[in-house]
C-alpha cells in the first residue's frame, strides 16, 4: 500500500537500462520541436524490432483488425482481440510507450463500460494508455473520465475507421465548417486530459493548425509533414500488406515480397529434394 514511509514501486527504466518513456516525455518533445516516432505492432517478435529501433510509442491498433486477422474494417474487433494482441506486444516493448486501441463500442455506452473496457485493457494487457477515435462532448466526457482513473488517453481525429460507415474513407476537414468542427474537438481532447491526439487523413494546413493550437502533441497519418509525430501501420510500412497503398504511405521494406520469395524458395527445395542436406540432418 502506497503511503507516508512507503516507496511507491514504479519502474521508469527498461530492461536494458533505458529510460521508460512517458506521456510527459513526449509534451516536452513537442516543446523541443523534437519529433515523435511511433508505429503500430501486433505481436511479440516485431513489437521487440519497433521498440528496439527506437519508437517512443508502440501502438497496438485496431488496424489489427485488417493486417492481422483478415477483416474488412476494424469494427468486428473486439476488446478480447485487443488484449490477446496487446499481451503479446507488451512482452516486446521495454521502452516505448505502449498504447492500445479500444475497439468499436468499447467507449460509448456509459462512463462505468468505459472505464471498465479500458481498465481491462490497463490490467490485462499491462497497457501505458489507451486510444480512442471521435472529439464530439460525449467522448471527451469519457476522456475525462478515464484520466481521472489514472488512464491517459491518446485522441483520433480526421478519418477515424469506426466512423467509416459514416464518412467513408476519405480526407476528412474539407471546408470552412469541417475545418472549425475539427478544430474544435482537438481543443475538447486537450482540455478534457488527452495527451495527445492522432491526426489520420487531415490536409496540411488544418494539421499543421491544430498542431500549433494545442500543447499536446499531434501524430499525423497521412496529415503532412507539420504535425509533432508520425505513425505509419508496421505492415503498410514494411511493405507486407502489399495491396495497400495509399498516398501517404511511404514502404521503407518490401518485406512482402521478400516473404513470398523465401517461402516460393523452400517449396521448391523441398520437392526438389535439396531440403533438408545433410547439414540439417542428425547422423
Ligand atoms: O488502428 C491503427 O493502427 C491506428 C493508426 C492508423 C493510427 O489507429
Amino acid at each position: 500500500m502506497a503511503g507516508p514511509g512507503r516507496k511507491v514501486h514504479m519502474s521508469t527504466q527498461s530492461g536494458n537500462g533505458a529510460r521508460k518513456v512517458s506521456v510527459r516525455d513526449l509534451r516536452e518533445m513537442k516543446r523541443r520541436g523534437e519529433k515523435i516516432a511511433v508505429l503500430t505492432a501486433y505481436d511479440f517478435l516485431f513489437a521487440r524490432v519497433v521498440d528496439r529501433a527506437g519508437v517512443e510509442v508502440v501502438l497496438v491498433g485496431d488496424s489489427l483488425g485488417q493486417v492481422v486477422l483478415g477483416l474488412e474494417s476494424t469494427l468486428p474487433v473486439t476488446l478480447d482481440d485487443m488484449i490477446h494482441h496487446a499481451r503479446a506486444v507488451r512482452r516486446g516493448v521495454e521502452r516505448a510507450l505502449l498504447v492500445v486501441d479500444l475497439p468499436f463500442l468499447t467507449y460509448h455506452v456509459s462512463r462505468e463500460d468505459t472505464l471498465r473496457n479500458a481498465g481491462r485493457v490497463m490490467r490485462e494487457a499491462q497497457a501505458n494508455a489507451v486510444k480512442l477515435e471521435g472529439g464530439s462532448p460525449e467522448t471527451a466526457e469519457m476522456v475525462r473520465a478515464l484520466v481521472d482513473a489514472g488512464i491517459p488517453v491518446m485522441g483520433h481525429l480526421g478519418f477515424t475507421p469506426q466512423s467509416v460507415n459514416v464518412t467513408g474513407a476519405r480526407v476528412q476537414g474539407k471546408g470552412d465548417q469541417a475545418r472549425e468542427r475539427m478544430l474544435g474537438d482537438a481543443r475538447r481532447l486537450e482540455e478534457a486530459g488527452a495527451f495527445s491526439v492522432v491526426l489520420e487523413l487531415v490536409p496540411r494546413a488544418l494539421a499543421e493548425e491544430i498542431t500549433a493550437a494545442l500543447t499536446i502533441p499531434t501524430i499525423g497519418i497521412g496529415a503532412g509533414p507539420g504535425c509533432d509525430g508520425q505513425v505509419l501501420v508496421l505492415h503498410d510500412m514494411l511493405g507486407i500488406n502489399t495491396e495497400f497503398r495509399p498516398r501517404f504511405l511511404r514502404r521503407f521494406a518490401e518485406i512482402g515480397d521478400a516473404a513470398a520469395a523465401g517461402v516460393d524458395s523452400f517449396v521448391r527445395a523441398v520437392k526438389g529434394g535439396e531440403y533438408p542436406a545433410a547439414e540439417h540432418t542428425f547422423e
